[in-house]
């Protein structure tokens, strides 16, 4: 084995090479979405993002992701409709999830209650478009009554029905705090949800890929991809962006927890990405959304202290190509919605379903199973003893 340059591994006997995280290593070819690392651009199917921030709602984003065509306005609201349609969950679902332990994680939670969907809609018939279409509504419209639900069980309380004369965003605020939101809070917590829509190839969406490739059914390709976002390193990182700035207190205390942090090489949460060299442009997005937040429902001073994070972040990480990611400011935003903050990467699954569909989608469309290969590490050809002649490992 040789390190080559870029921390790549060069395997002698086979002559292959292992690139650590697969990084730069392109894994599919996908017209869903391009990201420009160095100059902070991100578009789905060819859209620049802030464009559909600011134009478009959540389910129209969606629509535009798996179908790859922005609908006119009579698909938009066939579509809306049968998403409307199909919001409610079985109180069978609903019935399992009363069975969950109260104090486990919502991510949680909704893997298993994704994953459920599996037995109550067990026909597969991946070839059919009827069938491809009738999932997507199903998975779009239930993933946020299924957090919502939650929300409510674990408190002890029967979950709410959605209600029908709200659109998507709003009615999932309503679910979540049973009270109809105001409408600038729905507006902003919609284009949140746009922001988190997709993302290329990352971590989870690999992760659908994988999944998808066997052929399985689009709920089990959901299921395993909520369970890959819901780590630190992923979807998990805004909800640990809020316990670090509340670890900082103050922002004159933000420099020399940054200073300690990289003298202790502990990540800084919110920071970096394998994808960008420059603020990552969702953050951009959300730092506005979190400041016209603020001027309408009060300030958080809890805000002050990103900035003043980011700020000696700057000076310390910047010359790294270190800078927020979209996990920075979007905590500060859901809570002034009122979002509890285990509920933050809940939160952006019910986004990113819309990007891990329409990977699942393009990956039916030109499938082959994924089965990359290895370099072995471990021993070869080692002499077996019987049982009672064993020593104890070391490793035990
Ligand atoms: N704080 C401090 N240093 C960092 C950070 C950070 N957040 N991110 C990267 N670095 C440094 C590393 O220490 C390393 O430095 P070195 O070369 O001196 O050893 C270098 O930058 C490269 O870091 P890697 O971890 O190898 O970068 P990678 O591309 O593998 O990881 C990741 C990207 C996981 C996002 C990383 O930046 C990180 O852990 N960030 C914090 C967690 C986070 O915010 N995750 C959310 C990402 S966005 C999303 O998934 C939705």
């Amino acid at each position: 084995m040789s390190p080559t340059e870029g921390g790549e591994i060069r395997h002698e006997r086979t002559g292959l090479v292992f690139r650590p995280g697969l990084e730069g290593v392109p894994a599919t070819q996908s017209s869903i979405c391009d990201i420009d690392g160095q100059k902070g651009l991100l578009s789905y199917r060819g859209y620049p993002v802030d464009v559909l921030a600011s134009h478009c709602s959540f389910l129209e984003t969606t629509y535009l992701l798996i179908w790859g065509e922005l609908p006119n306005p009579q698909q938009l609201r066939d579509f809306e409709q049968e998403v409307q349609m199909h919001r409610r969950v079985s109180f069978r679902v609903r019935d399992m999830m009363k069975c969950f332990p109260s104090d486990g994680h919502p991510m949680d939670a909704l893997q298993s209650s994704a994953a459920s969907l599996g037995l109550f809609y067990s026909r597969r018939a991946i070839d059919d478009p009827q069938y491809i279409y009738d999932a997507v509504v199903r998975l779009i419209a239930k993933i946020p009554t299924m957090v919502a639900a939650f929300q409510l069980i674990r408190k002890g309380q029967d979950p709410i029905q959605p209600r029908d004369d709200l659109a998507y965003s709003a009615n999932f605020l309503y679910m979540l705090m049973e009270r109809e939101p105001d409408p600038l809070a729905s507006r902003i917590f919609d284009r949140c949800l746009i922001l988190h829509a997709e993302h290329s190839l990352n971590a989870s969406t690999f992760s659908a890929r994988v999944t998808a490739s066997t052929l399985t059914d689009p709920y089990a390709v959901v299921a395993s991809a909520v369970g890959t976002l819901a780590g630190p390193l992923h979807g998990g990182a805004n909800e640990d962006v809020l316990a670090m700035l509340d670890e900082i207190g103050t922002a004159d205390r933000a420099a020399d927890y940054l200073d300690a942090a990289i003298a202790s090489k502990r990540k800084v949460m919110g920071f970096g990405h394998r994808e960008y060299r420059v603020k990552d442009p969702r953050a951009v997005i959300l730092q506005a959304l979190a400041e016209e937040l603020f001027a309408r429902f009060g300030h958080d001073e809890m805000y002050d202290v990103a900035r003043a994070l980011e700020a000696a972040a700057e000076r310390r990480l910047g010359p790294k190509g270190i800078f927020p990611n979209v996990d920075f400011y979007s905590g500060l935003v859901y809570r002034k919605l009122g979002i509890p903050r285990d509920l933050f990467t809940p939160v952006f699954a019910i986004a990113r379903v819309a990007g891990w569909l329409a990977h699942w989608r393009e990956q039916l469309g030109a499938n082959r199973i994924f089965r990359p290969s290895q370099i072995y590490t471990g021993c070869s050809m080692r002499q077996w003893s019987p049982l009672e002649d064993r020593l104890p490992s070391a490793s035990t």
